[in-house]
């Protein structure tokens, strides 16, 4: 029997893939990030000590027989600003299991990077000097001539950075490196390192190595690279903007030195001649980017081709700048009420929730109606004036103008969206709605625009969302990957959608 440790990471979870297709049996371990729950997939943090016990009787009760080892701290930065972290993870569990294994006669697959050499030198084979530039590379460093030590049937395997498909785009390094190209604000420059080296592994590829390890017993040393990817980040940034359609003028190469926190090696360009590389299948760059992003790209809005698209845009903060209305009447009822609230409170609230439930959860039903009904009556008030987001309307307008099949998909009740639509003319011209009433969960489930997708989706190819806020995002990710993020950095940081300042780019 298998045990991957580290099941739930980039790598464990690709070979958990790999060998389910095979009919491979195996075990695993995960620990908190992302939870695994199945009969064979273990809970365990190895920091723990009770925790090692249970890991022993598992082993024992499943006979293993061979440990692929994928827990890791790898964030760089981490790494490099909390030492006492990495040595616990990339050090000290390394040593535990790898002791254990020796006791038990289980052999140790480990993994370790190319972020052991220095890169000023190339290339390196198993026996050129380790010189690890930053914490990270350290760590691992020192977990190698652990394992050496500790264990003798084991297989460390040094790769270069590892990407996969198969993860959000900011959990490896490769696919982070599109966060620049999928922000669409042409006021924001970059910088990109077009200094260092990379040669990015597909994980895919490394599957079938580890296969080969384990079938033919390869004991010691090994390094497992694609011979023939070699870019710098600048350069993936041009292959991704690419395969997306989308322009990277405001993103600038630096051919200076290499930037970030850590100190990051030139060129580790690897090497083995221990086995034939070649014999090996490797995923050309450009064909591995468009199995990542097709789920990213689509044509650009055109009229020619309307009946492709559908289209739904949220409407508070997203097409309108109403944040501050509904801020501004919500503090007018509040304090006509005999309560206060600030705009942080606000912020806090409408981040994660509507303000209707907040009042509804708060107050007691007489008091909460009454707030609603000020606030609806302040609204009203003639000198509370509508204002779109940047371009939103030239972009609606266009919708309307062209008859493409579009709908607004929001929070806001009837009485509010009918208070804006007797501001504003262009709402009124907008024909298909779906207002707080017509579904039962408000954002974030999905409610809304199941709705939406149940009353007016006509079988268009690409399904597009306008979002401002996670709880937008997170309603809209039901139905498509499209999402577009109007000014909210933070839900573009964490989750994988465009990021827009400007509506006039998205259409011809
Ligand atoms: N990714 C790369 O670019 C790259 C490049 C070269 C070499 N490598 C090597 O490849 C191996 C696998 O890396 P990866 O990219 O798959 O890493 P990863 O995605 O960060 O996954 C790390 C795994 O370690 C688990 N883990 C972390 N702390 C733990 C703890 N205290 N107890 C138990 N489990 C813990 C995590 O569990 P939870 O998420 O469930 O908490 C996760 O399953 C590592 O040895 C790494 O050095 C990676």
């Amino acid at each position: 029997m298998l045990c991957i440790c580290g099941i739930s990471g980039l790598v464990g979870r690709e070979l958990s893939n790999y060998f389910d297709n095979l009919g491979i049996q195996y075990i695993g371990t995960y620990n908190r990030y992302r939870s695994i729950h199945k009969n064979n997939i273990f809970q365990l943090d190895f920091t723990k000590e009770d925790h090692i016990y249970q890991f022993k009787d598992i082993l024992k009760l499943y006979n293993v027989k061979i440990i692929i080892f994928c827990i890791v701290e790898r964030v760089l930065e981490i790494c490099e600003n909390n030492w006492n972290v990495i040595k616990k993870v990339n050090i000290d569990i390394v040593d535990t299991v790898s002791k254990i294994c020796n006791e038990y006669n289980i052999k140790f697959i480990h993994y370790s990077t190319d972020y052991v050499f220095d890169g000023f030198t190339q290339p390196n084979s198993p026996s050129s000097n380790c010189n690890p530039l930053q914490n990270y590379g350290i760590s691992k460093y020192i977990s190698e001539c652990r394992v050496k030590s500790n264990c003798s049937n084991y297989c460390i395997i040094r790769t270069p950075v590892l990407y996969t498909s198969n993860c959000k785009l900011n959990e490896n390094a490769l696919t982070l490196i599109s966060k620049k190209c999928m922000d669409l604000r042409k006021n924001v420059i970059y910088e990109e390192d077009n200094y260092s080296i990379r040669r990015p592994l597909y994980i895919k590829d490394l599957c079938k190595f580890i296969y080969n390890v384990i079938q033919y017993d390869y004991i010691g040393l090994y390094h497992f690279y694609n011979p023939y990817n070699k870019y710098t980040k600048y350069e993936i940034c041009k292959v991704i903007s690419e395969y997306c359609n989308v322009n990277i003028d405001n993103i600038k190469p630096n051919s200076n030195s290499s930037i970030g926190n850590a100190p990051r090696p030139y060129d580790t360009q690897l090497v083995d001649t221990q086995y034939d590389i070649y014999k090996y299948d490797f995923t050309d760059l450009r064909q591995s980017i468009s199995d990542i992003f097709t789920k990213f790209r689509h044509d650009i809005i055109n009229r020619n081709h309307k009946n492709k698209f559908f289209i739904c845009l949220d409407l508070d903060g997203t097409i309108l700048e109403s944040n501050n209305i509904h801020y501004e009447c919500y503090k007018y009822a509040f304090e006509k009420n005999g309560y206060n609230l600030n705009k942080k409170e606000w912020d806090e609230i409408i981040e994660k929730d509507t303000m209707e439930n907040y009042c509804n959860n708060k107050y007691d039903k007489t008091i909460s109606e009454q707030i609603k009904k000020c606030k609806y009556e302040y609204m009203k008030n003639e000198n509370i004036q509508i204002v779109f987001t940047n371009n939103s309307d030239k972009f609606i307008e266009y919708l309307i103008q062209y008859n493409f099949n579009f709908c607004i998909v929001t929070n806001s009740s009837i009485q509010s969206v009918n208070i804006f639509k007797n501001k504003c003319d262009l709402l009124n011209r907008v024909r298909n709605w779906i207002v707080r009433e017509d579904y039962s969960k408000s954002k974030p489930s999905s409610d809304c625009y199941k709705e939406a997708y149940k009353r007016y989706y006509r079988n268009e190819d690409i399904i597009l969302c306008y979002e401002d806020t996670e709880i937008g995002y997170l309603s809209a990710k039901e139905i498509t990957n499209h999402i577009y993020i109007y000014n909210n950095i933070k839900v573009y940081q964490q989750y994988d959608c465009y990021l827009i300042d400007d509506y006039k780019d998205l259409f011809e």
